[in-house]
Parts: C-alpha cells; sequence; structure tokens
C-alpha cells in the first residue's frame, strides 16, 4: 500500500526538484553576465547596473523566442543595427512581465547568440561590440538579463518612467494569482501527506 502511494509522490518530488534546480542554474549565466558588465563600467567610473526583474522577466520571454534561430554572422551582436527582426506578439510578451510602451521606450534591447553561451565569448560580445557604446553610456542604471539554449538577452533600463520598466497596475493581480496557486501546491502536498 505504501509504495504505491511512493509512486504517486515520486513525480511530485522529482517535480519540486527540477523547480528548484532549474532557475537556479540559469540565473547563474545571467548573473555571471551581469557581474561581467559591471566590471566593464566600473572600469569606465560608471555606477554598476542594478538588476531590473520586469526587463529580465522580458529578456526570458525575447530569448524565448529566440531560440530555435541558429547562431550565424548576422544575428545577435553581429547584426546590423536596425534589422532586428520585430517580434509580432511583443505587446503580449510585455503584458506577461505586466509591462506596457510607455515605460519600455528608453531601454535597449541587446540579443546575442553564443554556442553553448560560452561565458567568456558571450561577455566579449557584449563589450567588444556595437554594444559596448550602449554599455558605456550613464543614462542606463539598469538590467535584465534573460537565457535560452544558445541566446542571451540583455535589456538595459534608465531611472526614468519612461524606461524605467516599472510594472503597470495590473501586477495586484498577478500577486494574488500567485498565492493563490502556492495555496493549491500546499494543499496538494497537504493532501499527499494525509494519503501516507
Ligand atoms: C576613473 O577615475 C579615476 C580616478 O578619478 C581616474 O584616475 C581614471 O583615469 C578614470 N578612468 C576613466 C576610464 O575615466
Ligand atoms: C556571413 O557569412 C557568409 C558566408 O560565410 C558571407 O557570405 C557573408 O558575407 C557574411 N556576412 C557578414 C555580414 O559578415
Ligand atoms: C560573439 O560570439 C560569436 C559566437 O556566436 C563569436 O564567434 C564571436 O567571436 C563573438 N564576438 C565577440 C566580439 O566576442
Ligand atoms: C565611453 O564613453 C566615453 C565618453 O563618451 C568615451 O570617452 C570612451 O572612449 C568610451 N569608452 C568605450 C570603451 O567605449
Ligand atoms: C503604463 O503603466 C504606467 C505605470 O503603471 C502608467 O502610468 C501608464 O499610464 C500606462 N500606460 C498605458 C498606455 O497603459
Amino acid at each position: 500500500m505504501a509504495s504505491s502511494h511512493l509512486c504517486l509522490l515520486l513525480p511530485l518530488l522529482l517535480c519540486s526538484i527540477l523547480l528548484l534546480i532549474h532557475p537556479v542554474s540559469c540565473a547563474n549565466e545571467n548573473d555571471n553576465l551581469l557581474q561581467g558588465i559591471n566590471a566593464y563600467r566600473v572600469n569606465l567610473n560608471l555606477t554598476a547596473l542594478k538588476k531590473n526583474d520586469n526587463a529580465e522577466c522580458l529578456a526570458g520571454e525575447l530569448a524565448d523566442q529566440f531560440k530555435d534561430q541558429p547562431c550565424t554572422n548576422t544575428t545577435g551582436s553581429n547584426t546590423v543595427p536596425g534589422t532586428e527582426p520585430q517580434f509580432s506578439d511583443f505587446p503580449n510578451l510585455l503584458t506577461k512581465c505586466h509591462l506596457n510602451a510607455s515605460v519600455t521606450r528608453d531601454g535597449f534591447i541587446m540579443p546575442a547568440c553564443v554556442p553553448n553561451l560560452d561565458p567568456s565569448l558571450v561577455l566579449s560580445n557584449y563589450t567588444e561590440s556595437q554594444y559596448s557604446e550602449s554599455l558605456n553610456d550613464t543614462k542606463y542604471t539598469g538590467a535584465g538579463i534573460g537565457s535560452k539554449n544558445n541566446w542571451i538577452v540583455v535589456i538595459l533600463t534608465t531611472d526614468t518612467s519612461t524606461g524605467n520598466f516599472a510594472p503597470s497596475s495590473s501586477n495586484a493581480a498577478s500577486l494574488v494569482s500567485r498565492i493563490g496557486f502556492i495555496y493549491h501546491l500546499m494543499f496538494l502536498l497537504m493532501g499527499y501527506v494525509f494519503l501516507l
């Protein structure tokens, strides 16, 4: 009897472990790049960029859009300025991250494609390419970084209302739904405990 409950519990356990591990390993690559970029800025006597959670969310969504494109000499930081593909569902991505176009206008989106996201190549794709000019710009004060497969996206944010990526008011609703989700998860877990 006990073993059949274990069979039910096991996938749930595995799932929670995966959930715990996965974001951490992703976050490390992105945090490494932010550290590298900030070291670069400190060298230039500029302030370090602060992590911006909403920009990070959008960067993750964009990396997800890019992920199936192969790296070529015309993708990512090799892109000729102004030829970056435009996403038809960009407004949806903004909504997903509780943003609207008025707070992202002055932000700057920088995608790069690097096989296996090799950390030193990733950093040099930002600090030794056309992107370095933006990294060297005092108007940017924050950054959000997301990555998927070979793609990494850095979004620079400002501290003005047209580029600070402040969440729109619909954010409160999502917090409620998140708490609701945690409640459900807790009940589910308690249910399993009582079954055992
Ligand atoms: C940074 O500031 C220091 C001290 O003020 C100065 O010696 C150095 O030349 C500056 N470096 C750059 C890149 O501006
Ligand atoms: C990209 O590579 C292709 C083939 O290797 C070459 O023909 C083309 O000129 C390159 N484009 C740029 C922008 O370097
Ligand atoms: C950027 O990454 C590509 C790999 O996609 C690499 O070939 C290239 O040398 C890198 N560029 C810089 C400036 O580091
Ligand atoms: C950064 O910007 C300053 C001032 O605009 C300029 O003097 C410097 O050469 C730039 N450095 C790099 C690495 O782009
Ligand atoms: C976007 O969000 C900001 C901050 O919540 C708000 O002030 C602004 O009115 C919104 N703009 C639009 C077009 O929804």
